[in-house]
């Protein structure tokens, strides 16, 4: 007897195939399917005529030829970006907004023909295209018109960084496309995009939106080529920002290649994000969402939630059930609407994933795939689940970038933070479970930029995305997204020179009031006084040749010291931030009543100005909110300003107390705990303070100050792992060293060679410090039945 059981056993799907004859026709169109760089308004040949092809993975058919760009091309479309700067970033806002607003109503023109092209060129299903990528891309530029519109009133003061560089990969092409574009246009920037070599198609054709849209010619320019291309680019001597999205490995290249050049730097790179079930979730949501989180796009995202992390108990129970539902997944055309997934985007990430699986499985992992095949013709790799991994197994360390789930057991909640946080990346997790206490008490210990609850791999233009550690630094989107793309004019700063600072002006008060020269200070680690480890001090001498003192010389060791210090009192994070608020008034009333002292030290200005700055952050400390983004969500995107964690802070050598105080309060406040190397010419100033500390009430471990060279430490700290920040004041030269040493785990950098007048609280104070004391995570909480 047939039941309706058994009809929804067997039913199959019939084929609901799109066709991709319009785009076809429109690739076709361009000189026979073959395109040049899109510079200065028009498609121009390449300079050595040479040209690379495009395939359809599901089918390994021949799409399109794209020109390889050399150095000539990126010379000329930088040329183009660099002639139409001015007069973009001299238009109203409201006049950006407008062609924002065109480029967003042109995207919805097409999205039929960009899904399509996607789909095509990429393997992905067009369902995703059409219902996902496509929509979020004219959304993008919709927001951002509105950041366009208020860019003046929201962010004055700021300015455009110029010409921006942007290189992108191939798992979201043009929704890469417009993360990278709407926030650069709207802030008035001009730009090149290099395209992934994989997946150039619908660059080039919003290349022809821009056209539509009428945006001035060289305000948007396209390069295609492969690395050698994004290379040219990022050495470019008239780019001033690059933002990249790709692989750590790369990342860690333009990181590198960018140190010490006064580039902008934003790096959105790999993934290992953690997905938690805890033993009360329902289950059946989880599946879905798991379905979601690493088959979504064939595991190609760079947050998929590739490490299921499963309650004890509960285990054995997903495992079935999961296995069950990938029996039931569908792979195959991505023009096929009833597919579930496509290709795998060419056969070197194919060979990858292949070559990754092989390593689990020698590893000793448990591999499971459903029973049935793959199409043959394209390239394709099945849903993959790993059982019995362990923690530190290559598969579950690696990004595989493929449809591959590796899953693992906790018991508490505190080993599934442990679990979770067991890696190098910090870009995205889930969490599920029906207890919103305990979902949003984990979601703050998860290092990660973004924190989906009971849901997976939701995006939206209002919130900003990006991660931490090695997953890189900067966000997309959002308020936050926008500052990324604007800087503070530097016109009032003078660039240091490194003779300057090796020779600088005193800033020490009048000779009569000196202390006595047997003063020797030590270091201030772990809220006490500790000798340096090699037992070395240096001689402080004054403007007048004097001596003044002795400090401590600090070396790798006891920077090391600090840090673990440092580590061990993050509980200060944690604490509220009426707290915080409370000891930073304390200090600032515990330094007045010694003001006079300090006024032998530096100007009375600089006390008193440095008593207000405390002050300041003690009044921010309580108030640094985060937002509530309107997300298209049934529910709320909470955006939380957390400290980045342990930050490293060189303070610039002019204004010795004020200085140090104008980057340690910012970040304490903030929550982070912090590892200060004071001035090195003029290091006794903030030396004397440590008596100031100690009567303040500060928890140990919050402040730690190595003195001795500046440079050196700086480079220490800078290449530690971990420290999760590094700020530096100083030369040019100490800059590019603390960029280069910052690669090693791809800590955030804020650096500096310009002398700011700190006594001005324009330049001393203020939100921009808060920001590069924070990591925003946004959290995704959906609520509903
Ligand atoms: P990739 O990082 O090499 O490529 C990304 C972009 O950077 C492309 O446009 C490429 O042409 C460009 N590029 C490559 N080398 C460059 C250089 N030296 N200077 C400037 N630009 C350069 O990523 P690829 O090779 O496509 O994929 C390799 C692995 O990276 C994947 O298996 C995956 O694990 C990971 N990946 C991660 C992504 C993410 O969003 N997190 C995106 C793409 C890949």
């Amino acid at each position: 007897m047939t039941t309706v059981a058994k009809i929804f056993e067997t039913m199959e799907y019939g084929p609901a195939p799109e066709s991709d004859a319009p785009a076809l026709a429109w690739l076709k169109q361009h000189d026979n399917a073959r395109f040049g760089h899109f510079i200065g308004g028009q498609w121009t040949a390449p300079s050595e005529e040479q040209y690379f092809e495009t395939i359809n993975p599901a089918t390994k058919a021949v799409l399109a030829r794209v020109a390889q760009g050399g150095k000539a091309d990126v010379d000329a479309a930088v040329a183009a970006a660099n002639a139409a700067a001015p007069s973009w970033a001299a238009l109203s806002a409201h006049a950006r907004a407008r062609y924002l607003y065109a480029l967003a109503r042109e995207v919805q023109r097409h999205s039929r023909l960009l899904a399509v092209l996607e789909s095509l060129d990429n393997g992905k299903p067009i369902r995703e295209t059409r219902d996902l990528d496509i929509p979020l891309v004219a959304r993008h530029f919709y927001h951002h018109a509105g950041w366009a519109q208020l860019r003046d009133s929201e962010f004055p003061g700021y300015e455009p960084v110029g010409v921006v560089g942007q290189i992108i990969p191939w798992n979201f092409p043009l929704l890469m496309v417009a993360w990278k574009v709407a926030p650069a246009l709207a802030a008035g920037n001009t730009i090149v995009l290099k395209p992934a070599e994989f997946t150039p198609l619908t660059a080039l054709c919003f290349a022809e939106i821009a056209q539509a849209a009428a945006l001035p010619a060289g305000v948007f320019n396209v390069v295609t080529g492969d690395g050698s291309t994004g290379k040219h680019l990022v050495e470019h001597p008239n780019v001033h920002k690059i933002a990249f999205t790709g692989s750590t490995e790369v990342g860690r290249v333009i990181r590198k290649a960018t140190a010490g050049s006064g580039k902008k730097l934003t790096l959105e790179l790999g993934g290992k994000s953690p997905f938690i079930v805890f033993d009360d979730a329902d289950l059946d949501s989880v599946v879905e969402g798991v379905v979601d989180a690493i088959w979504f796009n064939q595991g190609q995202v760079c947050c998929a939630g590739s490490r299921l992390l499963v309650q004890e108990g509960i285990a054995d129970r997903l495992t079935q059930k999961l296995r069950a539902r990938m029996e039931k997944l569908r792979v195959g055309s991505p023009l096929d609407k009833a597919v579930d997934m496509g290709a795998i985007v060419a056969p070197v990430q194919l060979e990858r994933i292949r070559g990754l699986v092989e390593k689990g499985v020698e590893e000793g992992a448990k591999m499971w795939q459903p029973s049935w095949a793959c199409p043959t013709e394209g390239y394709f790799y099945p849903p993959t689940l790993f059982t019995d991994v362990s923690p530190a197994a290559t598969i579950a360390q690696v990004e595989i970038f493929g449809p591959v789930l590796v899953s693992m057991t906790f018991r508490t909640p505190k080993e599934a933070v442990e679990l979770a946080n067991n890696s190098p990346y910090g870009l995205a997790a889930s969490v599920w479970s029906e207890n919103i206490n305990l979902a949003l008490d984990v979601a703050p210990k998860l290092k990660a930029g973004v924190v989906w609850i009971n849901s997976t791999n939701l995006f939206d233009a209002a919130a900003g995305f990006g991660g931490y550690r090695e997953s890189g630094f900067g966000r997309e989107g959002g308020r936050e997204g926008m500052y990324e793309y604007l800087q503070l004019p530097i016109a009032d700063f003078g660039l240091r020179s490194d003779r300057e600072t090796a020779n600088p002006q005193s800033a020490i008060a009048s000779p009569q009031s000196l202390p006595s020269i047997d003063r020797t200070y030590k270091l201030f680690i772990g809220g006490k006084q500790a000798r340096p480890d090699q037992g070395y001090s240096r001689k402080i001498v004054g403007a007048d040749g004097r001596a003044l003192g002795e400090v401590a010389e600090g070396n790798r060791k006891d920077i090391r010291n600090a840090v673990e210090a440092a580590h061990a009192a993050s509980g200060w994070g944690r604490g509220s931030g009426h707290l915080r608020a409370q000891i930073l008034y304390y200090i600032a009333e515990n330094l007045a009543t010694r003001a006079d002292e300090f006024a032998t030290r530096v100007s009375r200005a600089e006390v008193e100005a440095s008593i207000a700055r405390l002050f300041t952050y003690a009044a921010w400390a309580d108030k640094w909110d985060g937002a509530v983004h309107h997300t298209p969500i049934r529910g709320v995107t909470l955006a939380m300003n957390e400290p980045v964690g342990v930050l490293g802070l060189a303070a610039p050598d002019e204004a010795p107390l004020l200085g140090f105080l104008s980057l340690v309060a910012p970040a304490i406040a903030v929550g982070n705990t912090v590892i200060v190397v004071p001035s090195e010419p003029h290091p006794i100033a903030a030396t004397e303070f440590y008596s100031v500390l100690e009567t303040s009430d500060v928890p140990d471990g919050v402040i730690n100050v190595v003195t001795g060279a500046k440079d050196t430490l700086a480079k220490v700290l800078a290449e530690h792992d971990d420290v999760d920040g590094m700020w530096y004041f100083g030369t040019a030269a100490g800059v590019k060293a603390v960029e280069l040493a910052s690669a090693a785990n791809m800590k955030r950098t804020w650096t500096s060679a310009r002398a700011r007048d700190w006594l001005d609280v324009r330049q001393g104070e203020g939100r921009e410090f808060l920001r590069h004391a924070s990591e925003v995570k946004n959290i995704w909480i959906p609520y509903g039945e």
